[in-house]
C-alpha cells in the first residue's frame, strides 16, 4: 500500500480517538506555540499535518489567517468542527500531501508542525517544502517526539510504535532531527524539550484497533519485565500497569531574510 494511503486509513479510523487525545497531549500547547512563533504569529500561518486542529485553533486567535493542511479528510473535518466551535473565522482548510504542498513560494510568515515528522515517508522533502513556502525572515516551529541516541533502543521503540500504528515511519534521534532542519536551510534559534508520561493501554486505545494491540501488549510486557526500557522508559509500575514516556522536542527555526 502507498504510504499516504496508509496514513489516511489510519487517521480516518483514529479521527475520534486522536481528536480527544490531541487536546490532552500537551496542556501548554497555546502558550508554547504562541511563545515559539513570536511576532510571526500575527501574520499568515500554515499548520502542516494539522490533524484535528488543536495547534491551528491555538494560533488562529492571534493570526491574520491560518491554513490547516492535512492529507486525511476526516482529520480536516475534526479541525473544521473545532475552529467553528471556537468561533474562529480566519482558518482555511486544505487537503494534500506535505511532501508536495500546493502553495506558492514565500507564502507564509510562520509555519508549524506538531507530532507529524515521524509519519512522513520523506521528512527531508517536507522540511524543504516548509522552507520553500515560508517567506524569507519567516519562522518555523517544529515539534515532534524523538528516540534514544542508542541505535538498538531507537530501533526497538520504532518497532513498537509501527506495530501499534503502521503509518508511523520513524521517530528520529535528536541530532538527526536537528540536522534535517538545518539541511533544509533553516537557522535553529532555540530548542526545548520535555518528557510526557504515557500509559500503554491509553496509548493503544487511541490507535483504535484492538486486534493488533494484543500481540503488542505481550511483546512490550515481556521487554519491560526483562528490563529492556528501549530508551523510552518502558516498564511495569507498582499497579502492574505498563508505562513509558514520550520525549518531545520543540525547535524554533528561521528562514534567513533575503
Ligand atoms: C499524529 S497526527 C498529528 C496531528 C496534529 N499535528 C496534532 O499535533 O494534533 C499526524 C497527522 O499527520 C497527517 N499526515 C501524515 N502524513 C501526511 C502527509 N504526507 N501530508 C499531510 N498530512 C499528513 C495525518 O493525516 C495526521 O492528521
Amino acid at each position: 500500500m502507498d504510504h499516504l494511503d496508509r496514513v489516511k486509513e489510519e487517521f480516518t479510523r483514529q479521527a475520534d480517538t486522536f481528536a480527544v487525545h490531541a487536546v490532552k497531549a500537551d496542556e501548554k500547547v497555546e502558550s508554547r506555540f504562541q511563545g515559539a512563533i513570536g511576532d510571526a504569529g500575527k501574520g499568515v500561518l500554515l499548520d502542516v499535518a494539522c490533524g484535528p486542529g488543536v495547534v491551528t485553533a491555538a494560533l488562529a486567535k492571534n493570526a491574520a489567517r491560518i491554513t490547516a493542511f492535512d492529507a486525511t479528510p476526516a482529520m480536516l473535518e475534526k479541525a473544521r468542527a473545532r475552529c467553528e466551535e471556537a468561533g474562529l473565522v480566519n482558518v482555511e482548510f486544505r487537503e494534500g500531501d506535505a511532501q508536495a504542498m500546493p502553495f506558492a513560494d514565500a507564502t507564509f510568515d510562520g509555519i508549524v508542525t506538531r507530532l507529524a515528522i515521524h509519519h512522513f515517508a520523506e521528512p527531508a522533502k517536507v522540511m524543504s517544502e516548509m522552507y520553500r513556502v515560508l517567506k524569507p525572515g519567516g519562522r518555523a516551529v517544529i515539534v515532534d517526539v524523538i528516540v534514544s541516541d542508542n541505535a538498538e533502543e531507537a530501533a526497538l521503540q520504532n518497532a513498537i510504535e509501527i506495530i501499534r500504528d503502521p503509518s508511523h515511519i520513524r521517530m528520529l534521534p535528536e541530532a538527526e532531527l536537528f540536522g534535517g532542519i538545518k539541511d533544509a536551510g533553516f537557522t535553529i534559534q532555540d530548542i526545548s524539550g520535555w518528557d510526557k508520561d504515557r500509559e500503554f493501554e491509553e496509548w493503544c486505545g487511541i490507535a483504535n484497533d484492538p486486534q493488533r494491540i494484543g500481540p503488542l501488549r505481550t511483546i512490550a510486557r515481556t521487554l519491560a519485565k526483562d528490563g529492556r526500557h528501549a530508551g523510552f522508559g518502558l516498564s511495569v509500575n507498582d499497579q502492574d500497569e505498563l508505562v513509558f514516556f514520550h520525549r518531545w522536542r520543540l525547535i524554533v527555526a528561521d528562514k534567513p531574510a533575503a
